[in-house]
Order: structure tokens, then sequence, then C-alpha cells
């Protein structure tokens, strides 16, 4: 228990505001979530798989309606409509608050309020952070308990300490004697920020992102608030230790825009020998400046909230070992044997499933077994590449940050960016066609600065100026160097040219070698890029003329993306930094020369 005298008061308030028939305090133990696991199956929620197939695992299936993060029904509650800036949903907090009130008002009743105390990176860590989630889904205590680290060690570690306050309810209360249904939520969703006061309202979702509140609404929408005001960053990026042949090791932080290959890359198994890499997390990183100057980063989670459709042995096979056990399953099909199955897992499809809206499925079905954005909650301790420094409470020191996007054309398969500045621009311009990770058209493109556009709790160009200012006033020499790669360019009959995978290693080790001060880049108005030959393609079936293609710089096509660059930064009313136009005005020139 705990004798925080504001976390007491706020339970109680949010109690009597919720009206939920009991509140049950999280000790995090297993004994504990075994239990809310089995009340579950009890409910209809879960359904137990095999345990010879798949130990101590649940599958799930969620309401037809509810299956993604819902950016349209997210929003950062300023003070001003300013500070949320032209890229968020606004709305002023009193008068959010005042909905809110009128929604959470007896919104629990007929259910149990849970207290979640977690902890966003290793207890005690100086880069993590507390916060305590207030729920009435058992089936987010149970993923909660897999994504961070939580229970009464965490009560223990806050002592009478700040903490982000996290209230969620799925908006469905129970009358007098009401069975519940397997997925409760409401068609009104808000998924609510509140940047000065720190805290987070989410209603109506059960779903990933929208209720599991550590994720995308602590670790990255309040922690970017936290980070630009305390001088540090919280980013939508994977951490990977990357070690050479020689036995050498550096790690590397790396942005892409949801659904783009981030868990791939995080697990990577490399396709050449003496090549190895580990995963420290594989979707946020949080990063401090250490004593020495260089940047730390932690991953915040504790487990892996990865897509599942696309995962298979050959994609990511330490993924899939990562979930053999004490895993959940969300919205994938269910086989007759107990296990589950989703698009892509295997070259054949089984003959038989039941798909993840219950229904009988076989491979004549019009209809994928999965949807699109099923997942899988796995403890990320299980995964056979961690890091061994993954716990570290000091992080571990970055040498290069990665941005990335998914783009069939202009963007070349990587670039190495001239100064930070540089490299802020090009995070600026991440672009990538959207995906099923969020509700909305799906192959358009979109312009995702940093991979935080539906994660920035603040106004996105304000959030420019704090990356040009972090490294202005970061020692230079120990800046991580900053590049930018595309595995997803096409060649003119729509084939990906670059095999991506377990290959992605050859661009690893060139920007390995880079980061050792290697001769092998050439300058262009794109940053520096590869001097032909200098990535490894050894084994592989791609002629040097293909290989070419994945770096073509031309003029007409960069001064057009440089103009619609130049629109997008004015669209930002003035917040985007000087530092960023005068990039923009050098690399136009650029263009204009070549
Ligand atoms: C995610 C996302 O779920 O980025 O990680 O959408
Ligand atoms: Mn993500």
């Amino acid at each position: 228990m705990t004798t925080n005298k504001k976390l007491l008061a706020w339970v109680e308030e949010m109690a009597n505001l919720c009206k939920p028939d009991s509140v049950y305090w999280c000790d995090g133990s297993e004994e504990e979530y075994n239990r809310l696991a089995a009340e579950l199956v009890e409910n209809g929620t879960f359904k137990r798989l095999n345990d010879d197939l798949r130990p101590n695992s649940y599958i799930c299936m969620s309401d037809p309606s509810d299956v993604a993060r819902v950016e349209d029904r997210t929003f950062i509650c300023s003070e001003k409509k300013e500070d949320a800036g032209p890229t968020n949903n606004w709305m002023a907090p009193a008068e959010m608050k005042t909905k809110l009130h009128g929604l959470f008002d007896g919104s629990m009743k007929g259910r149990t309020m849970y207290v979640i105390p977690f902890s966003m990176g290793p207890l005690g860590s100086n880069i993590a952070h507390i916060g305590v989630e207030l729920t009435d889904s058992a089936y987010v205590v149970c993923n909660m308990r897999i994504m961070t680290r939580m229970g009464q060690k965490v009560l223990d570690q806050l002592g009478d300490g700040e903490f982000v306050p996290c209230l969620h309810s799925v908006g469905k209360p129970l009358a007098e004697g009401e069975k519940d249904v397997p997925w409760p939520c409401s068609p009104t969703k808000y998924i609510c920020h509140f940047p000065e006061e720190r805290s987070i309202w989410s209603f109506g979702s059960g779903y990933g992102g929208n209720a599991l509140l550590g994720k995308k609404c602590f670790a990255l929408r309040i922690a970017s608030v936290m980070a630009r005001d305390e001088g540090w960053l919280a980013e939508h990026m994977l951490i990977v230790g990357i070690t050479n042949p020689q036995g050498e090791k550096k790690y590397v932080a790396a942005a892409f825009p949801s659904a783009c290959g981030k868990t791939n890359l995080a697990m990577l198994t490399p396709s050449i020998p003496g090549w190895k890499v580990e995963t420290v997390g594989d979707d946020i990183a949080w990063m401090k400046f250490g004593v020495d100057g260089r940047l730390y980063a932690v991953n915040p989670e504790y487990g892996f909230f990865g897509v599942a459709p696309g995962t298979s042995e050959k994609t990511n096979a330490n993924a899939l070992a990562s979930a053999t056990k004490n895993s959940i399953f969300t919205n994938v099909a269910l086989t007759p044997e107990g296990d589950i199955w989703w698009e892509g897992m295997t070259d054949e499809k089984p003959a038989h499933l039941t798909d993840w809206k219950n229904r009988p499925w076989t491979p004549e079905s019009t209809e994928p077994s999965s949807h699109p954005n099923s997942r899988f909650t796995a403890p990320a301790g299980q995964c056979p590449v961690i890091d061994p420094k993954w716990e570290d409470p000091a992080g571990v020191p970055i040498s290069a940050i990665l941005f990335g996007g998914r783009r069939a054309k202009v963007v070349p398969l990587v670039s190495e960016a001239f100064d930070w500045n540089h490299g802020t621009f090009l995070g600026s311009t991440v672009s990538s066609e959207t995906t099923a990770a969020a509700v909305g058209a799906v192959g358009q493109i979109r312009r995702d600065p940093f991979a935080m556009l539906p994660f920035c709790g603040y106004n996105m160009g304000d959030y420019f100026k704090h990356w040009i200012e972090t490294g202005e006033k970061a020692d230079q020499t120990k800046l991580p160097k900053i590049f930018y790669v595309n595995w997803f360019r096409k060649d003119e009959n729509g084939k990906f040219i670059w095999p991506g995978y377990g290959e992605n290693i050859r661009v690893l080790e060139w920007i390995f070698n880079r980061l050792d001060g290697a001769d092998i880049a050439v300058e262009t108005p794109k940053g520096f890029l590869p001097k032909p030959g200098t990535i490894n393609t050894e084994g592989l079936d791609i002629s040097p003329e293909r290989m070419n293609k994945l770096f073509e710089v031309d003029k007409e096509e960069g001064l057009v993306e440089m103009a619609s660059i130049r629109e997008y930064y004015n669209s930002f009313e003035g917040h985007v930094p000087q530092e960023l136009y005068d990039v923009l005005d050098k690399v136009e020139s650029m263009y204009k020369k070549s």
C-alpha cells in the first residue's frame, strides 16, 4: 500500500466520480495476474490457449469497432490552442474536463476500479518516471503487467513522490444484474492529455494505445512535454545494440512511423556472419545526457505490443520466440488445436481457423483471419536477443539515431546528415505511406515528423526547436550522428529494390563504419550517401545498377520535395525554428547547383 497523500486523495476523488462497485490496488504478483486472467476467461474475454503449445497464454477478440488507436478522438488539452499546434486535436482544458466529468460520472458502475502503479523505465533509474493508471478493465491490468513494471514495488519506489495520473474507463457501466459482454467499450471515445497538469483521461476504448496508458499517452505525449521542460528526449524509437565481427558494440536508436518494421529492426537476425543485433526496446526511447556528456537511453517499457500479421520465422523469429509463452494475443485467429495464427505466419494457411470475429474461417474465406492491427503482448525478457543492458538503470549510450519511413520513391536507402541540425531537418521531414496501426485510409503519404505525428504532446514546431536546442546545448563531439533509411523503395514495376529484413544489417554495417570515420560517403543534397560499392552486397542477388537506383538524386524531384517541405514548415505558423529554414535554404541551393 501507500501513504502518498496525493495518490490516495486522487484515487478517492476518481472513485467518487466513476462509482465502481469496488476499488482494488494491484500488487503486480503472478498470483494476481493468474486470477484476473481466469476471471477474463470466465467472462468470455479471454480464451486460454493450449498449454502444451503456448503455455500460460490467452487469445482475446475485441469488439470489431475497437481495433486501433483513434487519432481523431485524441486530444491535447493545453491552456492555449497554439501550444497543441496544428497537428493535434485541441479543446480547452476546462471545457474538456466538464465533458469528461459527465462521461466518467458513474462510468464504472457494476465494475471494479483497478489501481495500477507502474514505472516507465527500470525501477529507480533516473531516466524512469512513475504513473498510476485507474482502469475498469482487467484486460488492461493483465496487459499492463506485461508492458510495464507494475505493482507494490512501484509504490515503494514512489514514496511521497510525483506520479502521472492516468484515468481509464471502457465507458460501459453495468446495471444491477446486467451480464457483461466479452469486450465492453463505448461508441463515444476520448483520449485526452492535459500537458500542464501532466494527466491523462481516456474514455470508451479498451484497445492498445487507447487503453494501456503507459505507452503512447504517457511515454510519448505527456513525456514529450516533460522532456521539453526538463531538457531530455522522449521519442518513438526502438533501441538496439549492434556488435561487429571484431566485437565492438554500438547502440542505435531509430524512429519509424507505426507499422514500418520497427519491431523487425529491433530484433533483426543479421544475414551476414559475425554481426550481432540485440534488443533494448522496440517502440519508445527515453534519452537523457549522462555526466560524461553522452546521450543515454532506456526503454521505458517492459514488454512488446507488436503487430502480429507478417511476423514469421522468416521476418522476425525473435518476436515469435518472445511470444511462445506468458503472452496475450488480441484479434488474431485461433487454431483447432488451441494455438494462434495470423496472415504471414506460415507459407501454408491452416485449413480451419476461428477468425478474429469468432467465425469459422478457411483459406477460401474472403476476409483475413486476423485483423491487420492484431497484436501480441509479450514480456521483453523472453526475447532471445534481449540486450544484457536492457534493464540497466543508467541506460545505454547512443552513437547514432536513425529516421525512416515507407517511401516507394525519392528517399534513398540510407543517407547521413551533415550535422545535428541537418539531422533534425531530416527527422522533421519523415514521411510514410499510412498503415493499419491507426484508424483511417491505408497507403497514402503523410508527413510524420520524427514518427511523432500522433504522439507529440505539444506544438510540433516547438518540438523541432527542442531538438535544435538539445543539439546546441550538447558537447558536439559526443552527440549521436543522424541517418535516414528507407527499406521500401520500389522500381518501375512496383517491386521492392532492397530485400530488407535480415539484409538490413548491410546498411547498419555501413552506418557502423561511418561512425568509426570510414571514408565511404559522398556529399549530395540528400546528405552523405554511400560511395558506390561501399554497401556490402556480397551474396546478394542485386546488380550495381539496381543498387544505384536506391541512391538516385534527381534535381527536379528534389526541388519539388523542398518546396513541399517549405509549405509544410509554413503550416506551423512561425513555430518552426529559423535553423531549420536555414538548412532548407542550404539544401535547396545544393539541388539548384547539382
Ligand atoms: C504502435 C504504434 O502501436 O506506433 O506502436 O501504433
Ligand atoms: Mn509505435
